[in-house]
């Protein structure tokens, strides 16, 4: 069956619409036909989107920098959503360098072409610390060290809603004449939304990840102590329920061409939404994590030092070709506004140099 006759039948047993979550979990995780579980070439330059890592291998070698401050021989790196394995490699080839290897390299991947894509990206580079590599299949069960997220949290199936007649209802999915087509759920939604007092204008669009906030609180239980780096697009609460933001923050993607219908391609683009760091954060704090920074990607960046690579570059060629990765990366009008870090801990104080040049936690 396709993916397309998979979502309608799930919508007729369920005589009436569907969650836009359920939707987007079906669309995107579907074993076997679901668009991460179906496409290893989603990411890069070759598929639909592309991603920090896979845009200079300069993000993985600052994030080192950042890692090997919180890291010991006794403490790992627990890395999820792994891609194609480049932020894998960068780290490791870093670290390694810097003399800061972790005891194990954790990857916790969903998608079996994924994992085999990883390995041969990883094999390939550092066929000596592939043994240090070992995947996972579910959470562990008292990590200690670093874990990783870069561009989960946004692919983590969220709730649509709308504001209709005063209230916010859920934009569930139904199929109708052989298409899918949003439809509004009949009554209020009555889950918890955190949002400042603001008068939404009638059709007001947003999305809530309940996922995300689900998957921070078993995050903290499977962690004994360590730091967590959440890098993504997102904003704070302020900013995610702007007036002016009236469509949400819906997005899909396929070969490089963003639109905001889900409708489309299904199984074959991404699907995604940005972060509410205001709601991560609050739900982090509620399970036991503390703050400890939170910044754009720019400054994040800068604060480990990104450029300092440049001047390390002798080739003349290879130094115009980093130059132009790191404006990629850190010019406010390319990745480096959108794109914010946040990161917790878990037993373990500590200053990161992450945040030594700006830190917004405040507002959060
Ligand atoms: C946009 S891709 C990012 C890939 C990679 N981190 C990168 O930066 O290139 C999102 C990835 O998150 C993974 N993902 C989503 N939810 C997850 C979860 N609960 N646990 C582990 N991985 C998850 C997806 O399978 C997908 O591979």
């Amino acid at each position: 069956m396709n993916l397309e006759d998979i979502i309608s039948q799930t919508i007729r047993q369920n005589s009436k619409p569907i969650g836009f979550d359920v939707f987007m979990n079906l669309a995107l995780y579907n074993p076997e036909t679901g668009y991460y579980r179906s496409n290893a070439s989603a990411i890069g330059r070759q598929g639909d989107f592309i991603t920090a890592p896979e845009t200079s291998d300069l993000f993985g070698y600052s994030l080192a920098r950042q890692c090997k401050q919180v890291l010991n021989k006794n403490t790992s790196i627990l890395e999820f959503g792994a891609g194609s394995g480049v932020l894998a490699a960068q780290l490791l080839f870093e670290l390694a360098r810097l003399n800061s290897l972790p005891e194990k390299y954790y990857i916790l991947e969903l998608s079996a072409q994924l994992k085999q894509q990883q390995y041969e990206t990883i094999s390939k580079v550092l066929p000596e610390l592939i043994d240090i590599v070992e995947w996972l299949s579910e959470l562990p069960k008292k990590f200690s060290g670093v874990v990783i997220a870069n561009e989960v949290l946004d692919a983590m199936p969220a709730k649509r809603l709308m504001f209709s007649e005063g209230r916010f209802v859920e934009l569930g999915v139904d199929y109708i004449d052989g298409r899918f087509q949003w439809s509004l759920f009949d009554e209020p939604y009555s889950g918890l939304m955190k949002m400042p007092t603001a008068n939404f204008t009638e059709g007001y669009k947003t999305e809530i990840n309940l996922q995300a906030l689900a998957w921070i609180e078993s995050l903290y239980e499977a962690m004994s102590d360590g730091v967590v780096l959440l890098i993504d697009y997102g904003m704070d609460r302020t900013e995610y329920f702007h007036p002016q933001r009236s469509e949400g923050t819906l997005r899909c993607y396929h070969k490089h061409k963003a639109s905001d219908n889900p409708f489309e391609n299904v199984g074959k683009q991404d699907i995604t939404t940005s972060v509410n760091f205001s709601d991560i954060a609050d739900q982090a704090c509620d399970a036991g994590f503390e703050v400890l920074g939170y910044c754009n990607q720019t400054m994040f960046l800068l604060s480990l030092g990104i450029e300092n690579y440049l001047s390390e570059e002798k080739d003349n060629a290879k130094r115009i070709q980093l130059a132009q990765q790191i404006k990629q990366l850190v010019l406010p009008s390319a990745m480096g506004e959108s794109f914010k870090v946040l990161a917790l801990s878990k037993k373990q104080t500590v200053k990161l140099d992450g945040f030594r040049e700006q830190d917004l936690t405040s507002k959060l």
